[in-house]
């Protein structure tokens, strides 16, 4: 049965240069987790907009990409971009491509990569400059295969980095010891660095009150 789908209009600006780029996201009314936009993902979205000149003709792999909101502003802005979900849920794949094909996007690779799993599409996988992930780190117990992913991918691709966004949903949860173990490094973005400290960003009004962080993390190198 056809899912009932909605359509959500994003529209990044920049007073400065008065640039502007409007994308439109398919959402299917569907509790699942990769079926809409969720209030990090347009954080993340605005650190690709505001970063838009260093992405342009660069390699970006987007992870738990969903609807894909990052990853579809990173390949209108130039990037050459590689979405991915769980291989295990193909609807969420089938999203990845619903909002290439709203925005017009051709040459977009859409990939089923699950944290964690070394799979013969995650090895022949080209190296790669940015990995975006917009809440991925929802579950705690799927943190580890996030980052195992992650450092994977860095370490094919030492100077890469990734940039991510993530949702607090409990004071408890912490990074630190699996960053650590996983010798990865983390610098926390402040959201007002990049215009993205308001309730409403890009014309939605997401991210909303949810407590939204952002991070860069990449390979440690003073071991
Ligand atoms: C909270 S949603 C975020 C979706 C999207 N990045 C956003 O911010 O709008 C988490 C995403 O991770 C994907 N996901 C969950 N477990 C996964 C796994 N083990 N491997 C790969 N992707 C996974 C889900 O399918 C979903 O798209």
């Amino acid at each position: 049965m056809e899912q009932s789908r909605t359509y959500k209009l994003f529209t990044f600006k920049d007073d400065n240069s008065q640039e502007s780029l409007s994308v439109t996201i398919p959402e299917v009314l569907d509790p699942q987790f990769g079926m809409y936009v969720w209030p990090s993902a347009v954080v993340l979205a605005q650190y690709v907009w505001t970063h838009r000149e260093e992405l342009r003709g660069r390699t970006v792999l987007e992870l738990g990409a969903g609807v894909s909101l990052p990853g579809v502003v990173a390949a209108r802005c130039g990037a050459r971009v590689t979405l991915t979900d769980d291989s295990d849920w193909p609807l969420c794949l089938q999203n990845c491509r619903r909002s290439c094909e709203a925005n017009g996007l051709q040459g977009v690779g859409v990939l089923g990569l699950t944290w964690g799993e070394v799979s013969p599409d995650l090895l022949l996988l080209p190296a790669v400059d940015v990995i975006l992930g917009s809440d991925v780190f929802y579950e705690p117990e799927d943190f580890e295969d996030v980052l195992l992913t992650v450092s994977f991918l860095l370490r094919r691709s030492p100077h890469a980095e990734f940039w991510t966004s993530y949702q607090l949903r409990s004071a408890d949860w912490s990074l630190e010891a699996l960053l650590h173990r996983w010798k990865l490094r983390c610098v926390h973005v402040p959201l007002s660095g990049f215009g993205a400290d308001e309730p409403e960003l890009a014309g939605s009004n997401l991210p909303g009150r949810h407590s939204v962080q952002m991070m860069v993390i990449s390979l440690r190198t003073d071991h």
